[in-house]
């Protein structure tokens, strides 16, 4: 005898078995699923011939469900449960053949997002994607007018209600030019850098806040020479001797970090996580869920793999 998935006629007869299962009666599957009774009874005779067992007994006008028709309903349920939710899927995707998508992203993270998108937009090739990149004042500001679907961040505000998932960690390293003293010590104390002079990103930094806040923590001060406004600029400047600095290890795995070393400093690298951020009162579009969706799937293991790559972490 064949398998039973191979006797079973068609998907319909689950669901009209269920409907029976359910509603107690030929009579009320026949009313909700607006067929006639006999239909109803001819498509259960069916099935159970199919399983070659009977999956129910009358006692009087009462239908009393065998164990094999107790079974039944728990996988007719599941089956038919699994193409609900690819019927979801697949309108998701008719929905998603053209829309914005727009990403509102922190300076530093800017190296790994396009990693991200790259792969997202090869799936939907219509839409569109509006990335801004700020730092984390701008960010919020865009936040607060609610301008964009998803924000970036490694430290989100906190008096905006937001929900979140968390992403990939952030590590915040100490970096000198090739060659500095310290770079010859295996391992250093805070005191050591609070004298250097110190390259710190501008007012509005989110990195800035975490390296601000870190220091609070350890109650050390740094000796800041010069702000800068660019993760860029900062690295060439530590390059060309200015001073050390604080910055993601991101921008150095993926921006390069030939003529910098990291200082091996006591209580570092600053920890931090980066974080896709959302408001709470805006709904998702088709699009939006999308992405999160593909974000939380796949999102995570492709940066990996590419910071892997790269060799740093
Ligand atoms: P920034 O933000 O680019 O504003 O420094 C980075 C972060 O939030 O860690």
């Amino acid at each position: 005898m064949s398998r039973l998935h191979a006797r079973i006629g068609t998907l319909r007869q689950l669901e009209i078995f269920l409907a029976v299962y359910d509603g107690g009666s030929i009579k009320a599957a026949a009313a909700s699923l607006h067929l006639t009774q006999p239909t109803v009874s001819m498509q259960i005779k069916k099935l159970s011939e199919a399983v070659g067992m009977p999956l129910y007994d009358l006692l009087g006008r009462k239908l009393v469900f065998t164990e094999a028709g107790h079974e039944l309903s728990l996988t007719a349920r599941e089956v038919l449960n699994q193409f609900e939710r690819l019927d979801m899927k697949l309108a998701r995707m008719r929905g998603l053949t053209t829309g914005t998508l727009k990403l509102a992203v922190v300076t530093t993270s800017k190296y790994f997002i396009p990693h991200l998108l790259g792969p997202f937009c090869e799936q939907y090739p219509d839409i569109d994607i509006e990335l801004t990149v700020g730092n984390r004042q701008k960010i919020i500001d865009r936040m607060v007018m609610g301008l964009d679907d998803f924000y970036v961040f490694s430290h989100p505000p906190k008096d905006i209600e937001t929900d979140s998932i968390e992403f990939l960690d952030n590590p915040l390293v100490v970096i000198a030019p090739e060659g500095h003293a310290l770079a010859q010590k295996k391992r250093l104390s805070l005191n050591h850098i609070s004298k250097e002079n110190f390259l710190m990103r501008e007012e509005g930094s989110g990195t800035r806040y975490a390296i601000e806040e870190f220091m609070k923590r350890q109650g050390c001060a740094l000796n800041i020479r010069m702000t800068i406004e660019s993760n860029e600029a900062i690295k060439h400047s530590v390059m060309s001797g200015l001073g050390i600095s604080i910055l993601s290890s991101h921008t150095l795995t993926y921006g390069g970090d030939a003529g910098l070393v990291r200082l091996n400093v006591a209580k570092t690298p600053i920890e931090a996580h980066w974080h896709f951020v959302w408001l709470k009162a805006k709904e998702h579009t088709v699009l939006g869920q999308a992405f999160l969706e593909y974000v939380q799937r796949e999102g995570r293991p492709l940066v990996e793999d590419e910071l892997k790559k790269s060799g740093i972490h």
